[in-house]
């Protein structure tokens, strides 16, 4: 019987790791089509996609059922015919005996031993069997939760100096910093430099694609420069370890994005420890007060997933509040002010200007009105530097720049 049984089961077992392993894929295409079809049910509307949106899930769907249906019926194969193998293991073993107790050479009780002890035996063996096949499915998902945990870090901490060079006066410099995304073939930055002094408030303008949001996200290190290097207070950013660099920084991503809970604690996500006196500072500061006054709750207003009961323009400035609760040393906030009208973006200006702990800012906007009285501003175009400068000497020095202006205020004036 055992050869039987573990030959069955072997077959059984063979032939379903595979199938797992695709049962887990097909899942995986369907959650991801719903998922994509929940974030963009906008979209989908908008642009009258419905039924072939509808059509894809059902197809996506039906293929996983019919799948998870094949291997569901070919594990459920398992159980019947380990069974009959059992019982009839019983049956012959009972008719030999009856023969052996014919002729005498058994008694009636020692067969009924013998029925009992096969039968245990064969039960746990069928136990086992079963166990395997859940043991398989666990393989099946294990290997891929290992493809995740097992992804290498990218970004390995540098051997350098720690403490030696920290430089006091400049907060950030960028030495001929070059990056090309992986993947890319053209370059998305190519030999920017850039000195910015502690405190300064640096301005970064250029057209969409021209590497502003690139150049910012190297100094957190959420890339590694390909070439030159960024240094924070004198020192790589590769040579800090994630938590000792990324403390010192408070970044506003181009996207505002939330987190499901209450205002309150989104903010903190900037700083655990910030009292409620705290956060309305930042929430002032960041143009924010107003409105999470009106709503219920105040600092404890729900947020719904992904911010959604917020509108653009307000996520906004919660991300801004969220980055100022932190205190940082540097402040990055690339294009935070797209979707906040002229007055407010004004104000909002005012108040970063005179935050108590002047913190070192990069601006990136589209609009030259939101960068023109910073320090510095830099003029990227096609990943290049083309200027650097303030406002007024741009407008002598720097084409790209003076036709920027250009444009947005002629623009302002006929709107007028
Ligand atoms: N994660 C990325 N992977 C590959 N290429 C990217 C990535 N992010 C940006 N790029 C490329 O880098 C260039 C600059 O993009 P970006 O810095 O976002 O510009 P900006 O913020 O000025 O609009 C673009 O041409 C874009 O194709
Ligand atoms: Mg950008």
């Amino acid at each position: 019987m055992i050869p039987l049984l573990s030959a069955v089961v072997f077959t059984i077992m063979i032939k379903s790791i595979p199938l797992f392993k695709r049962v887990q894929k097909n899942l995986d295409r369907v959650t991801g089509i719903t998922r994509e079809n929940l974030t963009g049910v906008r979209v989908i509307r908008a642009f009258r996609k419905e039924d072939e949106e509808i059509a894809a899930f059902n197809a996506a769907n039906d293929d996983h059922t019919g799948f998870q249906n094949f291997v569901g019926k070919i594990s459920a194969l398992m159980n019947p015919i380990t069974l009959i193998l059992v019982n009839g293991g019983v049956i012959v073993l009972l008719l030999s005996g009856a023969h052996f107790v014919e002729i005498g050479e058994m008694t009636q009780g020692e067969v009924v031993a013998m029925t009992n002890y096969m039968a245990q035996i064969l039960v746990e063996l069928v136990k086992f069997a079963n166990t395997l096949l859940t043991v398989n499915k666990a393989l099946a998902c294990g290997d891929r939760i290992e493809a995740v945990l097992e992804a290498p870090v990218g970004m390995a901490v540098q051997e350098g100096s720690s403490s030696s060079a920290l430089d006091t006066q400049t907060a950030v410099i960028f030495s001929n910093v070059g990056l090309t995304y992986e993947g890319n073939a053209e370059p998305s930055l190519t030999g920017i430099d850039l000195q910015v002094p502690r405190g300064a408030t640096v301005g970064i303008i250029g057209s969409t694609g021209s590497g502003k949001s690139s150049a910012v996200q190297l100094i957190p290190r959420f890339y590694d420069a390909t070439e030159g290097a960024v240094l924070v207070n004198g020192r790589d950013v590769r040579t800090y370890t994630p938590e000792e660099l990324r403390d010192r920084i408070a970044i506003v991503p181009q996207k505002p994005i939330l987190f499901r809970g209450t205002v309150r604690s989104n903010l903190l996500w900037g700083n655990n420890n910030a009292t409620d006196e705290e956060l309305w500072t930042a929430l002032e500061a960041a143009q924010a007060k107003d409105f999470v006054l009106q709503k219920e709750g105040g600092l404890d207003a729900p947020v719904t997933q992904g911010g959604r009961n917020f509108s653009g323009g307000q996520r906004q400035r919660l991300t801004i509040a969220r980055a100022l609760v932190r205190k940082a040393e540097i402040l990055i906030l690339d294009d935070s002010s797209s979707a906040l009208d002229y007055a407010t973006d004004a104000a909002l200006r005012k108040s970063l200007r005179e935050l108590p702990e002047r913190p070192t800012i990069f601006l990136i906007s589209q609009r030259t009105s939101s960068i023109q009285h910073a320090d510095v501003i830099l003029v990227l175009e096609d990943g290049r530097s083309v200027g650097v400068g303030t406002h007024e000497q741009l407008l002598h020095s720097c084409e790209v720049y003076r036709e920027i202006y250009e444009s947005q205020f002629q623009k302002g004036e006929d709107a007028e």
